[in-house]
């Protein structure tokens, strides 16, 4: 039976677990699948060529106006990179070119909005500047980014190119607590704060600003605040504005900058009353866009023929592949590498990096650097490459044409990232990417008919098509009454606020009138997605159990810890299934933390136990921090012992709408909405002799079928006591995993009863 299930899961994996093949088919994938986390990252392999496979036809565009030419003088980036001070690469921007020019504007307005071309220096050089010119004398430099993954990199960049100018003074010695990343330059992201007391610069991500502004409203603690990336049009970003604006309205020493890639900033200027825009001259080149000449299938083959073409018959120039998410981005990597090893050992060299946000940081930071000499660099990348963070020396650019964006989805109730089209905005922004630093190319995997009739001008802001709860959540601690009054730039469908507000009711965090309650003043306290805030505080005041809790979201709120290698699967599920708790997948989570914690996280324990250690390592600087927390608000964790089922309880209270009921034999309905979910194959409860009656599920993955995952059996009569609003009892009955493990219980203790009299009756015949 075990080897059934486990074949079952492979073939799972083989059909779910690659996304190529049905690329052109618009997929979903919750977060959390994304977030699984690579054990490898890097490939760099080099081979012979094979040119056999056939290319991708493309036909020269005839429509698309190319970028201008406004500079003939080509740099060689990567050289540029090796050979130039950091000074001189830093002057070498076009920012440097307006330095005093912006400055004056920024002296003489408190708001301005920044538009310049992407890698003119906006987000390395602002801050510094800012910081030169003496605005870090009272108070610090803030500069928000909606990717964690650039706020981070972004950091450490700029500290280093701090660093190095505090270097080339000479005034003083460097001193790693003030010049490493985390000193003058530090950055802030969800869980992980890297500043200490001598930070003048901070990155974060938008969030972070947003949840600090409930602390002090005022912000006073910065003197200038750089909304980075404000095109993006990120939810946090959008709240930011209005909170914002009144910020800046109380604060006559409050600087505030808002920056764009995009030349569409008159909205912005105009939300702020019609404040100046000051333009930083682009330096482009010409870039010559190509379209596929019929639809591709699998724009994950498609790229990788683009990119060997590319290798093999093009002049040198670095590639940059633009594809949805980390899985795509492996195959293509994956791919990649396999065609270029078989090529054999002496042919060009192509060094493939992938870029994505669960990316280890050090090998994020790999894309970067130069490439050793006569060594092509192809970087496949999220969009987080559009323009987030600025690669210097790409010639080739190939993009597949699609993102990963979040998606409302009212049919499960909460966000899920759907693999969409791109934008023609973002098309024409990827195709730029080629011509920062010399002409360029750049192949579209999709038709010009495509781009013009399938393609939407621009993207939706994200405030337009996600899950508001938590916003809602933090604007009614911010003590805005009427969200539908509140300054939005884009205001949100009012269904969506409406969704959310109910939300936010059935969790028990706002009352009928919509006013925050005593539980939801509490959730606000945490930066977690209030089901998660729900459960842990649920958790500490009905279960006594908030010490089990805490790890299980703590869990949850990384990437999944398993490892599954390629080779072997089998051996790696039969040593996950050791640690699985039957009723529930949470409770497996659990299991794992403790046994890992056992072994004081040790990487080689886990390592032999499929369990990314870094990955586990994270779960406990979270959990650290939420115990933190917790403690601020004089709730001091307790612990239940070895008696989970509260904890599977306290997991009820706070997901009961999403549950499911048995239908069949591991078939689930969904209890609200009707539809079929299964279990999901890598879940302990799958291919269990038994099923329970009622199960929660943390997420919905859809891939071929609605599948639940993360899911833990519970009571009937939890959920008609923790949900009301949707469930009753109809009939009162032990429910049959009650009795199946009453049943369970009964027959250990038989079986124990016969054992004990079979010793009994063996030791009665020693003694005979
Ligand atoms: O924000 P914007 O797109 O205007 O440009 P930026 O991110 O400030 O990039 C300015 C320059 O810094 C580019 O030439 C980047 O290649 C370089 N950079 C880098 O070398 N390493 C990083 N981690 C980030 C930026
Ligand atoms: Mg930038």
């Amino acid at each position: 039976e075990k080897k059934e299930r486990s074949g079952m899961r492979q073939k799972f994996w083989e059909l779910g677990g690659s996304r190529m093949g049905d690329a052109m088919r618009v997929k979903e994938v919750t977060e959390k699948g994304e977030g699984e986390e690579d054990g490898e990252g890097e490939k760099e392999e080099s081979g012979e060529k094979d040119q056999g496979e056939g290319e991708v036809d493309y036909k020269k565009s005839a429509g698309f106006a190319a970028h201008v030419k406004k500079d003939e003088k080509e740099a060689k980036s990567s050289e540029f990179a090796r050979t130039k001070t950091i000074r001189e690469q830093r002057e070498y921007l076009p920012a440097f070119s307006v330095r005093e020019d912006l400055l004056r504007t920024v002296r003489e307005n408190n708001i301005v909005i920044v538009v310049g071309e992407t890698g003119s220096g906006k987000t390395t050089q602002l801050t510094q500047y800012l910081m030169e010119e003496g605005y870090t004398e009272y108070g610090i430099v803030g500069c928000t980014q909606p990717r964690r993954v650039a706020a981070m990199s972004v950091a450490k960049r700029v500290s280093e190119e701090v660093a190095a100018m505090v270097k080339e003074s000479g005034k003083r010695e460097l001193n790693d607590e003030i010049d490493g990343l985390g000193g003058t330059v530090g950055y802030s992201i969800r869980f992980e704060d890297l500043t200490n007391e001598h930070t003048l610069i901070k990155y974060m991500t938008d969030g972070v600003l947003l949840r600090e502004s409930l602390r002090d409203p005022d912000l006073n603690k910065y003197s200038a605040i750089i909304m980075d990336e404000a095109h993006e049009r990120s939810l946090n970003t959008d709240v930011l504005f209005g909170v914002l604006r009144k910020v800046a309205a109380r604060r006559s020493d409050l600087k505030l900058i808002v920056t764009s890639a995009t030349l569409s900033a008159d909205v912005f200027s105009d939300f702020f009353g019609g404040v100046p825009i000051f333009r930083i001259p682009g330096r482009t080149f010409p870039v010559e866009t190509y379209f596929a000449k019929s639809v591709q299938e699998d724009y994950v083959m498609a790229a990788v023929k683009q990119t060997l073409q590319i290798h093999f018959n093009s002049p040198p120039g670095d590639i940059l592949i633009f594809m949805t998410g980390q899985e795509d981005i492996e195959g293509t990597c994956t791919v990649l590498a396999e065609k270029m090893t078989n090529l054999g050992e002496d042919s060009k060299p192509l060094l493939v990096l992938p870029m994505y946000s669960q990316l280890p940081a050090d090998l994020q930071a790999k894309i970067f650097d130069a490439a050793p000499e006569g060594v092509r660099k192809c970087i496949v990348s999220t969009n987080v490459a559009e323009t987030s963070l600025t690669v210097d020396g790409i010639k080739y650019v190939i993009d597949s044409g699609y993102c990963k964006l979040k998606v409302y989805n009212p049919k499960i109730g909460m966000d899920a990232l759907n693999v969409t089209p791109v934008s023609r905005a973002n098309a024409n922004q990827r195709s730029g990417r080629a011509g920062r630093t010399g002409p360029g190319f750049c192949f579209r995997l999709y038709t010009e008919r495509q781009f013009r009739e399938e393609l939407m001008e621009t993207a939706v802001p994200e405030i337009q098509r996600t899950n508001l709860s938590n916003v809602v959540l933090l604007l009614k601690s911010l003590g805005i009454k009427n969200l539908l009054d509140f300054d939005f730039m884009d205001p949100p469908p009012e269904d969506n606020i409406m969704t959310s507000l109910y939300q936010l009711w059935i969790l028990g965090a706002i009352d009928n009138t919509g006013d925050l309650t005593a539980l939801g003043r509490r959730m606000v306290e945490f930066p977690l997605d209030p089901p998660l805030s729900k459960m842990l505080l649920f958790a500490h005041e009905h279960g006594q159990c908030s010490s089990e809790v805490l790890i299980v979201v703590s869990m949850l709120s990384v990437p999944s810890v398993f490892f599954r290698p390629k080779g072997r699967e089998e051996e790696s599920d039969a040593v996950r299934e050791k640690f699985f708790v039957p009723e529930s997948d949470h409770l497996t989570l659990l299991n794992v933390y403790l046994r890992a914690k056992q072994y004081k996280f040790d990487a080689q324990w886990c390592t032999k136990h499929f369990i990314h250690s870094k990955g586990i390592r994270k779960a406990r600087e979270v959990h650290a921090q939420l115990v933190d927390l917790m403690k601020q608000q004089k709730l001091d964790p307790v612990s239940c012992g070895g008696s989970w089922d509260v904890v599977r309880k306290s997991i009820c209270s706070a997901y009961f709408y999403n549950s499911s009921k048995i239908k069949g034999i591991g078939e689930y309905i969904n209890m609200l909405s009707g539809i079929p979910s299964a279990l999901h194959p890598s879940s302990a409860l799958f291919g269990l002799g038994y099923t329970p009656d009622y199960v929660c599920y943390h997420e919905l993955i859809s891939t071929t079928k609605e599948y639940m995952s993360c899911v833990t059996a519970v009571e009937g009569e939890w959920l008609a006591e923790l949900g009301p609003m949707f469930f009753s009892i109809k009939e009162s009955y032990e429910s049959a995993l009650k009795r199946r493990q009453r049943e369970r219980s009964d027959a250990a203790a038989m079986e124990k009863e016969m054992e004990k009299k079979k010793m009994e009756e063996e030791k009665e015949r020693e003694r005979e």
